[in-house]
């Protein structure tokens, strides 16, 4: 019998343990009095969103509903050709970084992280390697550790969040503009996952715009909340995203019309959506801000923008026995920093009601108290 290799034990090890973040929330989220636990913002209902009634279900279009192409080109201002339409941005990271790895290629993933970016190529078979986006560094991307981190990886391919999750800090101009740099000079790609970059599109240019070599990918899952619909994108290079479009042609044919359709209705009216959310985000952080002062034995580092946020717990308090406790005696869910690559941590998503998010962080300082 053949030897397994480290990747074959890594492609066994991340099947097993699928979306450790996702089953935390779905199983405890209902149940937990007061969630903290999730990255988005209340729903929306389907009967609040114009779509046609009369809509053609006979069968979805390869490429994307055209009502969807357009509202994406006229978002990003680029040509549909530079954009693929996907399953979410889940379906978009997945997609390109088959396209971009293959078999024991390097490739560089920031830590903390949103683990299934780093689990899909890790199940390809690509030899993952960290950069570490440290707490006392306030989460910021080192691009010359970056360099470091790819020269010694042999990496083709950079995963980044933007803004970060879990900790929701940005990713400056400069320091794109410093990546797209580096991933030319090196011949690399560069995928950004953008999902939360609305709270801070009004600063900061998305990444694709920073060079051919690097990709946004994103969705309306967290802003303004609909990750019940399975539509996300690709925006960027037009030859990848042609490679990208043939290898969805023969994995899923096309993403569901019916989403597709739902989603571009949103879009429309998508500027009123981003002003509430970053005014829910502006509200329920300076709530916080007062928490934080209060307290001696927390620390953050203040998100760029959104409604995540990463903090470190006090020395010796393990994060997974906290977050159970948390849940167990005090009915609140938050997430462990584990499941971020990080102990001692632990997510909180406040994109709730404020009464909701000050119950929270009472509940989360009388748990500290009594540790
Ligand atoms: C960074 C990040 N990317 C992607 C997703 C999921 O995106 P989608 O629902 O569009 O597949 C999430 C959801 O929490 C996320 O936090």
């Amino acid at each position: 019998m053949e030897t397994p290799t480290n990747s074959d034990r890594l492609h066994e090890h991340f099947s097993k343990r699928g979306f450790i973040l996702g089953r935390w929330i779905t199983e405890h989220g209902d149940s937990a009095e007061i969630n903290l636990g999730s990255s988005g913002l209340h729903g929306m209902e389907l009967k609040d969103i114009p779509i046609p009634k009369d809509l053609q279900l006979g069968g979805g279009m390869m490429g994307g509903d055209p009502s969807l192409q357009e509202a994406l080109e006229e978002t990003f201002g680029v040509d549909r050709d530079n954009i693929v339409i996907t399953a979410g941005a889940t379906e978009a990271n997945l997609l390109l970084c088959t396209v971009f790895l293959k078999r024991n290629d390097g490739m560089v993933m920031e830590r903390p992280y949103y683990s299934p970016l780093v689990d899909v190529p890790e199940h390809l078979g690509a030899g993952v390697v960290f950069l570490e986006r440290n707490f006392e560094k306030g989460f910021a991307v080192d691009v010359e550790a970056l360099g470091n981190v790819v020269s010694g990886a042999g990496a083709k391919q950079v995963t980044l969040t933007n803004l970060h999750n879990p900790s929701g800090v940005a990713i400056d101009d400069g320091t794109m503009g410093q990546i797209a740099e580096l991933a030319n000079n090196k011949g690399i790609h560069v995928v950004v996952d953008e999902i939360f970059f609305d709270y801070v599109s009004d600063r900061y240019k998305h990444a694709f715009e920073h060079g051919d070599n690097l990709f946004t990918i994103g969705s309306l899952s967290k802003l303004p909340g609909v990750g019940g619909l399975r539509v996300g994108w690709i925006v960027g290079d037009k030859a990848v995203c042609d490679r990208v479009r043939k290898l969805k042609e023969v994995t899923t044919i096309c993403s569901s019309l019916l989403d597709e359709v739902v989603t571009a209705a949103i879009i429309r009216d998508n500027k009123k959506y981003i002003l509430k959310a970053r005014d829910t985000a502006k509200k329920n952080t300076a709530i916080i801000d007062k928490w934080m002062a209060s307290r001696k034995d927390v620390q953050w580092v203040r998100p760029s923008g959104g409604v995540v946020a990463f903090p470190r717990l006090p020395d010796g308090i393990d994060d997974l026995d906290f977050c159970k406790r948390l849940l167990k005696e005090k009915g609140t869910l938050v997430s462990p920093g584990t499941y971020f690559g990080v102990k001692g941590h632990f997510r909180m998503g406040f994109g709730k009601e404020e009464s909701v998010v000050k119950k929270g962080l009472e509940r989360i300082g009388q748990m500290l108290d009594g540790w």
